[in-house]
């Protein structure tokens, strides 16, 4: 989503806003733009499409000044043009911001009423001539700006810059996340620690409804009710890892290959040494807990199906699970000795952080599995439970959606001790299961090579459908999702056994079906649902393990031999094919691999 950077400097800032642009590439936009102050008289350069448009803007149209705000805009309002980049300009204010203003409707036609008509199709300008209305009643810009975002309904963040004023930038955050950063002289602010990692380490995030006045000396926060408040300055480990692809075309390959590491160090926070079975964070206790709500967008939503299956089947506990966006307007009763567990890579998904709200007001105990430590479900949960997965670049989910895996197994495994629903036999199974996924997720990455060629045929399809039972059900999912995402062939995942009441119709020669069939109790059945779909002509590609698999795998188009796991959580190790499968067509057929079109990284609007 979009992207916000502001810079108080003693430098020159276009360079480095646009680097800070840079690295918030990743999040997904498309169009950028800068403004600065240059013997304190605001000016601006904005481009659409990729960030390069602006850098050969700047080349051609320089942009000096010591201070500076920018912005990579996701679209919401209006199409990606020039005329509605960011940042927003009206009189003397020039207004950057992330999210949406819900009444941006009302306040136009209000400003229209007094002459200020917009020239965009944004909501943001919107947030700018209101700013310069204000002003142009007497109100200085602070007063001004503060006034502007009282008036604004919906979630966003914003930062100001006025003309005049070098040493002021104004921000505010009201939904979507903001950090301060501070410098030597200097005085930054992102909506991305990534953003500001080369400026500083040194961050303040904002909360709720805080309002923050920078100058080159520091910043001063308020909160909704207007009254000073300190927040935290934390100091944070300096992070490179994003910064090269370590040899590899893409993020998304980079981070294909660095799972078992990151469910190793995963694992290493759930698993202690010296300590036996899974260790949980402090107020986590499963025999108080009668029922799981588990809540989530996208790729996250597949890691809580797929949990499902595991607390249902370990823990003996039911579970439900939600995607965010149908949750929160759904209304579900939560009784009492309900758990409501939120999964999240960004921990900034807007519509699992507005479900985590509507659940945290009834007195449900909140988890949440989050990689963004500082973000903002971590900060609002009871309890939180992180995946060390590290940065994860590519916009389609997968070192983060394994970990989170991880995770939700390591749960599961507890839950079942806190229980007592598995005999000590079987719990010393699963819980060697469970030390065995990152060698199993190595012994998948093996199977790079052979996916390859399989993907350079899978490109030539229009639709592919993935079918998978029990706890691979929600990974045939994940598998279409991936492979829609990156490479833009239609795809579909369904439950094998659901085929035959419908999707089958679709089976025709010309339609892949990828079956993910580890061999477990289910795994006869799951061939016969693929002799279904062979006796239409369907080309099936077999992802199987196991003795069995060459007498399975007789007249399938092909078949990939994954390694032999423990049924439990085969799901974690069956991930692996089925991201190599999408980036190998999605290499295959040429499309932007790691910031594939229209979508973005972390979504910040409902
Ligand atoms: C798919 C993908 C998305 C995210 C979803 C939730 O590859 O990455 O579906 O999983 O937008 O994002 P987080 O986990 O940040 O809440």
């Amino acid at each position: 989503m979009c992207g916000i950077v502001g810079v108080l400097g003693q430098h020159e800032v276009a360079p480095m806003l646009v680097e800070a642009l840079r690295r918030m590439e990743y999040r997904g936009y498309d169009s950028a733009g800068i403004a600065t102050l240059q013997d304190s008289r605001l000016d601006r350069r904005r481009a659409a499409g990729k960030l390069v448009e602006l850098s050969d803007l700047l080349v051609h149209d320089p942009l000096p000044g010591k201070i500076g705000i920018g912005h990579t805009r996701w679209a919401t309002h209006g199409a990606p043009t020039v005329g509605n980049a960011h940042p927003h300009r009206a009189g003397p204010v020039a207004v950057v911001h992330n999210g949406i203003i819900e009444n941006f409707r009302d306040l136009r036609a209000e400003l229209a009423a007094v002459g200020l008509t917009s020239s965009t199709d944004t909501d943001t300008e919107t947030v700018a001539l209101l700013a310069q209305h204000h002003m142009a009643q007497g109100l200085d810009p602070v007063a001004a700006a503060r006034r502007t975002v009282d008036r604004l309904d919906g979630a966003f963040a914003l930062c100001f810059l006025f003309d005049g004023h070098p040493d002021l930038i104004v921000a505010a955050r009201r939904g979507s996340p903001l950090a301060i950063g501070h410098g030597e002289g200097e005085m930054f602010v992102g909506s991305d620690a990534i953003a500001l990692a080369p400026l500083t380490n040194r961050l303040t995030y904002l909360e709720e409804g805080d309002f923050a006045v920078l100058t080159r000396d520091g910043v001063e926060i308020t909160d909704t009710a207007g009254t000073p408040v300190a927040r935290e300055m934390r100091t944070l480990a300096p992070d490179t890892s994003f910064v090269d692809k370590g040899g590899h075309k893409y993020f998304m390959a980079k981070e294909i290959g660095e799972q078992p590491l990151a469910i190793g160090d995963t694992l290493a926070e759930y698993l202690r040494e010296g300590t036996p079975g899974v260790t949980l964070p402090e107020g986590l206790d499963f025999s108080a807990v009668s029922r799981i709500t588990m809540v989530a967008c996208g790729t996250a939503y597949y890691a809580c199906l797929t949990a499902k299956y595991w607390f249902e089947q370990l823990a003996r506990l039911p579970v439900e699970v939600d995607i965010a966006s149908e949750f929160r307007y759904r209304e579900p009763p939560m009784p009492e000795g309900s758990l409501a567990v939120f999964v999240s890579q960004s921990g900034e998904t807007a519509d699992t952080l507005a479900a985590l709200r509507h659940v945290a007001g009834q007195g449900v105990k909140v988890a949440s599995v989050v990689n963004v430590p500082e973000s903002s479900i971590a900060r609002e949960s009871d309890v939180v439970l992180p995946t060390r997965a590290g940065v994860e670049i590519g916009v389609a989910s997968t070192k983060a959606f394994t970990c989170q895996l991880t995770v939700l197994a390591a749960m599961a495994v507890r839950a079942a001790a806190d229980r007592g629903t598995l005999t000590e036999d079987r719990m010393a199974q699963v819980m060697a299961a469970l030390r065995a996924v990152p060698g199993a997720v190595n012994q998948a990455l093996s199977l790079a090579s052979d996916i390859a060629g399989i993907a350079a045929e899978l490109a030539e399809a229009q639709d592919v459908l993935f079918l998978g039972r029990g706890a691979l059900f929600p990974m045939a999912l994940e598998g279409a999702l991936k492979l829609k995402e990156i490479s833009y062939i239609h795809a579909e995942g369904y439950a094998s056994g659901e085929l035959k009441h419908g999707p089958i119709a679709l089976i025709d020669p010309n339609v892949p079906v990828v079956v993910l069939a580890p061999m477990d109790r289910l795994f006869d059945k799951t061939v016969s649902n693929m002799q279904e779909v062979m006796a239409r002509g369907g080309k099936v590609l077999l992802v199987s393990d196991g003795p069995g698999l060459e007498r399975a795998s007789d007249g399938v188009w092909k078949w990939l031999r994954m390694p032999q796991v423990d049924p439990v959580f085969a799901p974690i190790a069956y991930a692996v094919p089925v991201q190599l499968l999408a980036y190998h067509t999605a290499v295959a057929k040429g499309t932007d691999v790691d910031q594939p079109r229209n979508l973005a990284k972390s979504v910040t609007v409902e």
